[in-house]
Protein backbone atom coordinates (compact mmCIF):
# COMPACT_ATOMS: atom_id res chain seq x y z
CA UNK A 1 0.00 0.00 0.00
CA UNK A 2 1.55 3.24 -1.30
CA UNK A 3 0.97 6.50 0.52
CA UNK A 4 0.59 9.99 -2.32
CA UNK A 5 -0.27 13.29 -0.62
CA UNK A 6 -1.75 15.70 -3.13
CA UNK A 7 -1.01 19.48 -2.95
CA UNK A 8 -3.04 21.94 -4.26
CA UNK A 9 -2.20 25.67 -4.71
CA UNK A 10 -4.41 29.01 -4.69
CA UNK A 11 -8.33 29.36 -5.81
CA UNK A 12 -8.00 25.58 -6.30
CA UNK A 13 -10.79 25.50 -3.37
CA UNK A 14 -12.76 26.83 -6.24
CA UNK A 15 -12.58 23.95 -8.53
CA UNK A 16 -16.10 23.67 -9.70
CA UNK A 17 -17.22 27.00 -9.75
CA UNK A 18 -13.96 28.73 -10.84
CA UNK A 19 -13.80 29.65 -14.27
CA UNK A 20 -15.79 26.30 -15.01
CA UNK A 21 -14.92 26.58 -19.16
CA UNK A 22 -11.36 26.26 -18.75
CA UNK A 23 -11.59 24.07 -14.95
CA UNK A 24 -14.32 22.04 -15.18
CA UNK A 25 -17.59 21.57 -13.15
CA UNK A 26 -16.62 19.69 -10.60
CA UNK A 27 -15.33 19.95 -7.20
CA UNK A 28 -12.21 18.71 -5.60
CA UNK A 29 -13.56 17.15 -2.93
CA UNK A 30 -15.97 14.95 -5.03
CA UNK A 31 -13.22 14.11 -7.48
CA UNK A 32 -10.69 13.30 -4.66
CA UNK A 33 -13.49 10.98 -3.11
CA UNK A 34 -14.07 9.24 -6.47
CA UNK A 35 -9.85 8.84 -6.80
CA UNK A 36 -10.41 7.15 -3.11
CA UNK A 37 -12.62 4.91 -4.25
CA UNK A 38 -10.99 3.79 -7.66
CA UNK A 39 -7.79 3.41 -5.63
CA UNK A 40 -9.03 1.85 -2.34
CA UNK A 41 -6.80 -1.03 -2.27
CA UNK A 42 -3.30 0.30 -4.08
CA UNK A 43 -3.08 3.81 -2.36
CA UNK A 44 -3.66 5.73 0.76
CA UNK A 45 -4.46 8.97 -0.74
CA UNK A 46 -4.62 12.38 1.09
CA UNK A 47 -4.92 15.78 0.22
CA UNK A 48 -4.28 19.82 1.18
CA UNK A 49 -5.23 22.88 0.01
CA UNK A 50 -3.82 26.26 0.37
CA UNK A 51 -3.91 29.85 -0.69
CA UNK A 52 -0.75 30.84 1.17
CA UNK A 53 2.91 30.08 -0.12
CA UNK A 54 4.64 29.16 2.82
CA UNK A 55 1.54 26.79 3.94
CA UNK A 56 2.24 24.59 0.97
CA UNK A 57 5.79 24.63 1.47
CA UNK A 58 5.46 23.53 5.16
CA UNK A 59 3.01 20.94 3.50
CA UNK A 60 5.95 19.82 0.85
CA UNK A 61 8.43 19.29 3.93
CA UNK A 62 6.15 17.92 5.80
CA UNK A 63 4.34 15.50 3.86
CA UNK A 64 7.88 14.06 2.09
CA UNK A 65 8.55 11.97 6.01
CA UNK A 66 5.86 9.30 5.79
CA UNK A 67 4.36 9.51 2.04
CA UNK A 68 5.83 7.97 -1.47
CA UNK A 69 5.17 10.83 -3.73
CA UNK A 70 3.21 13.98 -3.52
CA UNK A 71 1.43 14.96 -6.48
CA UNK A 72 1.36 18.87 -6.71
CA UNK A 73 -0.23 21.67 -8.33
CA UNK A 74 1.02 24.73 -6.84
CA UNK A 75 -1.60 26.63 -9.34
CA UNK A 76 -0.38 30.63 -9.98
CA UNK A 77 2.44 29.87 -7.28
CA UNK A 78 4.02 27.56 -10.28
CA UNK A 79 4.78 30.25 -12.24
CA UNK A 80 6.56 32.76 -9.51
CA UNK A 81 7.36 30.59 -6.99
CA UNK A 82 11.46 29.71 -6.18
CA UNK A 83 10.90 28.83 -2.49
CA UNK A 84 8.15 26.14 -3.91
CA UNK A 85 11.58 24.91 -6.43
CA UNK A 86 13.83 24.67 -3.39
CA UNK A 87 11.43 22.90 -0.83
CA UNK A 88 10.71 20.58 -3.95
CA UNK A 89 14.21 19.70 -4.53
CA UNK A 90 15.07 19.49 -0.89
CA UNK A 91 12.75 16.41 -0.77
CA UNK A 92 13.75 12.72 -1.64
CA UNK A 93 10.29 11.32 -2.32
CA UNK A 94 9.20 12.36 -6.20
CA UNK A 95 6.93 14.90 -7.00
CA UNK A 96 5.14 15.30 -10.17
CA UNK A 97 3.43 18.71 -11.08
CA UNK A 98 0.09 18.76 -12.38
CA UNK A 99 -1.88 21.47 -13.98
CA UNK A 100 -5.53 21.26 -15.20
CA UNK A 101 -5.55 22.98 -17.99
CA UNK A 102 -2.79 23.19 -21.07
CA UNK A 103 -0.65 26.57 -19.58
CA UNK A 104 0.96 26.47 -22.76
CA UNK A 105 -1.80 27.12 -25.04
CA UNK A 106 -3.16 30.01 -22.60
CA UNK A 107 -1.30 33.67 -21.58
CA UNK A 108 2.08 33.96 -22.06
CA UNK A 109 2.40 34.50 -18.11
CA UNK A 110 1.78 30.80 -17.55
CA UNK A 111 3.94 29.89 -19.95
CA UNK A 112 6.60 29.57 -17.51
CA UNK A 113 6.61 27.12 -14.97
CA UNK A 114 9.33 27.62 -12.37
CA UNK A 115 8.40 24.19 -11.09
CA UNK A 116 9.37 21.61 -13.80
CA UNK A 117 13.15 21.42 -13.55
CA UNK A 118 12.13 20.04 -9.92
CA UNK A 119 9.58 17.95 -10.29
CA UNK A 120 10.50 14.87 -11.25
CA UNK A 121 7.92 14.72 -14.12
CA UNK A 122 4.64 17.24 -15.09
CA UNK A 123 1.22 16.50 -16.62
CA UNK A 124 -0.56 19.67 -17.81
CA UNK A 125 -3.80 20.25 -20.00
CA UNK A 126 -5.43 16.91 -19.48
CA UNK A 127 -8.35 17.92 -16.75
CA UNK A 128 -8.69 16.39 -13.56
CA UNK A 129 -7.69 12.65 -14.86
CA UNK A 130 -4.08 14.63 -14.66
CA UNK A 131 -4.22 13.87 -10.75
CA UNK A 132 -5.59 10.15 -11.61
CA UNK A 133 -2.46 9.59 -14.31
CA UNK A 134 -0.05 11.05 -11.79
CA UNK A 135 -1.21 8.44 -9.22
CA UNK A 136 -0.76 5.50 -11.90
CA UNK A 137 2.80 6.52 -12.38
CA UNK A 138 3.63 7.26 -8.74
CA UNK A 139 2.48 3.50 -7.92
CA UNK A 140 4.52 1.81 -10.38
CA UNK A 141 7.99 3.25 -9.12
C1 LIG B 1 -3.46 25.83 -12.97
C2 LIG B 1 -2.89 26.75 -14.04
C3 LIG B 1 -2.34 28.03 -13.43
O1 LIG B 1 -1.85 28.88 -14.44
C4 LIG B 1 -3.45 28.77 -12.69
O2 LIG B 1 -2.94 29.91 -12.05
C5 LIG B 1 -4.20 27.91 -11.76
C6 LIG B 1 -4.49 26.53 -12.11
C7 LIG B 1 -4.11 24.59 -13.58
O3 LIG B 1 -4.35 23.64 -12.84
O4 LIG B 1 -4.43 24.57 -14.78
O5 LIG B 1 -4.68 28.37 -10.73
O6 LIG B 1 -2.40 25.38 -12.15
Amino acid sequence: MKNIFIINGPNLNLLGKREPTIYGNITFESYFSSLQKQFVDKVRLQHFQSNIEGELIDKIQAACLDNDGIILNAAAYSHTSIALADAIKSVQIPVIGVHISNIYNREAERHTDLLVGACKGNISGLGLDGYRLAIYYLLQL
